[in-house]
């Protein structure tokens, strides 16, 4: 007999869509998947308002093929000029959960962004009375830090002050890569949460460099060292409430990866939760998957968790080597290699 997982049906709390013709192309991956997904705001340009929200939202749906049913959970792209208005009409929205942070300059189309925290503290006052969460995108973008440090660096700089200067705001550390992070999390009370990705999760740093430079595992933040990837597995797959399920899929075309200076994202969404089935089954916590993947995240934002279910098989299948992307094509991560763990 085929041995089998069922799971409250999962959802990602960290997922880059994109627009345009892609979405059908993308969109299905997440929906087969995942019940809901918090969709970043980083296009060109990025979505500040709500109203541009709730337009992205619609061009999401009708990617979303017929007889599955998906909620993109939207956001807003915080920048110096954000009004605290705006967060008014997003709380009245129901379609607007959070308000990302991107440090000016720190990742993909994150020029708009924030050059310092404290120029938004008025904003992120509101967002504290109204029960708006803050995602932040956790790195420094100082050149004289290590790119390798960026993390540990704005936890000292920036998340610690943030923290004590605005007590009561909600906080999601987004795709943390440090023990530094971990350590943070767990000293913190119940109000800072944190999303953990796949490659975060399965690759150590030397990934970017096996056997010659590989494009295709460059992400932001970058990956880290072996220790901080057990710190990561630990955390995730503890059970405790503050760690849950956000990939960070980012697609970027082939073209935009395998060239002289490549685009930062890895692709998982079209074997995400499979990916996070095999970390949890190599280190023998399956039976803590539901808890990360689609009850820890639910319960922080204040949102009901889904009904339905997923039923995963243990049986070998191998991930494509390149997908569809409008008129480009897309390599997945861990293109071409075999996991232990398929979707029904
Ligand atoms: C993301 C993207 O491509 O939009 N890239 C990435 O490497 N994760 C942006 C981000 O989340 O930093
Ligand atoms: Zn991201």
């Amino acid at each position: 007999m085929v041995e089998t997982i069922t799971l409250t049906r999962p959802d990602d709390w960290h997922l880059h869509l994109r627009d345009g013709d892609v979405l059908r192309d993308i969109v299905p991956h997440t929906a087969a998947r995942f019940a809901r997904a918090i969709v970043m705001p980083n296009l060109k340009p990025p979505v500040t308002t709500t109203e541009q929200a709730r337009a992205y939202r619609e061009r999401i749906l009708k990617a979303v093929p017929s007889g599955m049913s998906f909620n993109p959970l939207m956001t807003l792209y915080l920048t110096e000029s954000t009004p605290a208005e705006e967060i008014l009409r997003a709380r009245d929205s129901g379609i607007v959960k959070a308000v990302k942070y991107y440090p000016a300059g720190a990742t993909t189309n994150s020029d708009s962004g924030v050059t310092d925290m404290r120029r938004v503290y008025p904003v992120l006052e509101v967002m504290a009375r109204e029960g708006m969460p803050l995602l932040v995108h956790g790195e420094v973008t100082d050149p004289s830090v290590d790119v390798f440090d960026r993390e540990a660096v704005f936890i000292e700089r920036v998340l610690l002050p943030l923290l004590s200067d605005i007590p009561t705001l909600k906080v999601v550390f987004e795709h943390i890569t440090t023990r530094h992070a971990v350590d943070l999390v767990m000293q913190t009370p119940d109000r800072l949460g944190a999303t953990i990705t796949p490659q975060h999760l399965l690759m150590n740093r030397n990934a970017i460099f096996r056997g010659g430079l590989n494009p295709h595992h460059y992400c932001l933040p970058v990956l880290k060292r072996e220790q901080h990837r057990l710190a990561l597995v630990k955390a995730a797959t503890s059970g405790d409430a503050r760690f849950f399920l956000g990939t960070d899929s980012a697609p970027h075309a082939r073209t935009a990866k395998e060239t002289a200076c490549g685009c930062a994202g890895m692709y998982s969404a079209n074997a995400a939760i499979e990916f996070y089935a095999q970390v949890f089954d190599e280190v023998g916590a399956m039976d803590r998957l539901e808890a990360f993947a689609s009850c820890n995240g639910p319960d922080f934002y204040g949102l009901p968790r889904n009904t339905d279910t997923i039923t995963l098989e243990r049986k070998p299948w191998r991930v494509p080597s390149v997908l569809g992307y409008g008129r480009e094509e897309l390599v997945p991560m861990a293109a071409g290699e075999t996991l232990s763990w398929r979707l029904v």
